[in-house]
This record gives structure tokens, C-alpha cells and sequence, in this order.
């Protein structure tokens, strides 16, 4: 019999724990471990998903908001050995369903050049000008 990728589970507000938020966004944004606070950072969002194959967290999306009509796209991430195979995309259509039945009008993102492809042509985002200043200097 054909081997069978196991099935991925998208859950809205799908229950997590802090150190396999944390492992995943580690592997997504190339930095170490620490001891973060996903469970408390998470409670001041509309909400999230989580992406499970075989119960193992393959893909992550934060969806922060204003507490009116705007929800913005943080944190989307897949597991490196999952990638290409749709799960981001999956999670941004999850996000921004579950965004407009909660009653939002906008749905955010911010991204770098690279990413355009998948944002705009695999999610539907519409590209626009944005600002940003760098805190830090
Ligand atoms: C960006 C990211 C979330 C995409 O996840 P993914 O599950 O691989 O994305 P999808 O499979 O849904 O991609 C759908 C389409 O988007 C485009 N796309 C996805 N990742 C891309 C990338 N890294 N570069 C360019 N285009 C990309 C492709 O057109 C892709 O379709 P294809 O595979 O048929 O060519 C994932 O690469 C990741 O976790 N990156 C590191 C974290 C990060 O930068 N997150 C974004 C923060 S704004």
C-alpha cells in the first residue's frame, strides 16, 4: 500500500503549549529557544492557528487586532519540512474567516519582497504602501 502523509488539522484557537510555539517560531525565524510567554502574548489576539500533523504543531498563525475592525496577520510559520505543500495558505484562510465573522472589515499583513508571491498571489492579500520606523536606532 502507498505510504499516506498523515492529515493536517487546522484548529482556530486549537490549544498549544508555550515550548512548542516557542521551538516552531525558533526553526521559523532562525533564533534560539527562550522561555517566551506565547499562552499570555496569545490572550490579547482575536486568536490563532494551529496547524497539527500526526499531533505534532507543523504551523502557527497569530491574529492580532485593535478590539474593532482591524485584524493583522503575525507570526505565520511552517515547520521547514513542511513547506510548499499549502499549510501557510491553509492558515491564512482560517485567519481570515475566522477575522471577518468576528466582525473585522481589514485584514493586515506586513511582509518583506520575498514573501510577496505568497501573500499576494496565494492568499489574496491586495499589496499597499505601509510605514515603519526601526525602534531600535
Ligand atoms: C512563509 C511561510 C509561512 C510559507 O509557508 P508554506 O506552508 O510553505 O506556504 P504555502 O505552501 O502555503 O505557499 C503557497 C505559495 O506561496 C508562495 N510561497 C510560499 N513560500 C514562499 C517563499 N518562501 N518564497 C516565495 N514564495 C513563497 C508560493 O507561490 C507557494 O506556492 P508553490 O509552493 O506552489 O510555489 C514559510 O516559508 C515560513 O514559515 N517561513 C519562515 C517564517 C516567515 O518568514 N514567515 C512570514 C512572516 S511575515
Amino acid at each position: 500500500m502507498a505510504h499516506q502523509e498523515p492529515a493536517t488539522e487546522y484548529v482556530w484557537r486549537g490549544g498549544f503549549e508555550n515550548t512548542e510555539v516557542e521551538r516552531l517560531h525558533a526553526e521559523a525565524f532562525d533564533h534560539s529557544i527562550i522561555d517566551y510567554g506565547w499562552n499570555g502574548q496569545l490572550e490579547r489576539s482575536l486568536g490563532w492557528v494551529t496547524a497539527r500533523s500526526d499531533n505534532l504543531l507543523v504551523g502557527f498563525v497569530n491574529v492580532a487586532w485593535d478590539g474593532g475592525v482591524h485584524a493583522f496577520i503575525l507570526e505565520t510559520m511552517v515547520a521547514i519540512n513542511q513547506r510548499r505543500r499549502g499549510i501557510a495558505t491553509q492558515l491564512i484562510d482560517r485567519a481570515r474567516a475566522k477575522a471577518r465573522e468576528a466582525g473585522c472589515e481589514w485584514l493586515h499583513v506586513d511582509f518583506e519582497d520575498h514573501l510577496e508571491d505568497f501573500y499576494v498571489e496565494a492568499c489574496g492579500f491586495r499589496a499597499t504602501k505601509a510605514g515603519l520606523i526601526d525602534l531600535t536606532r
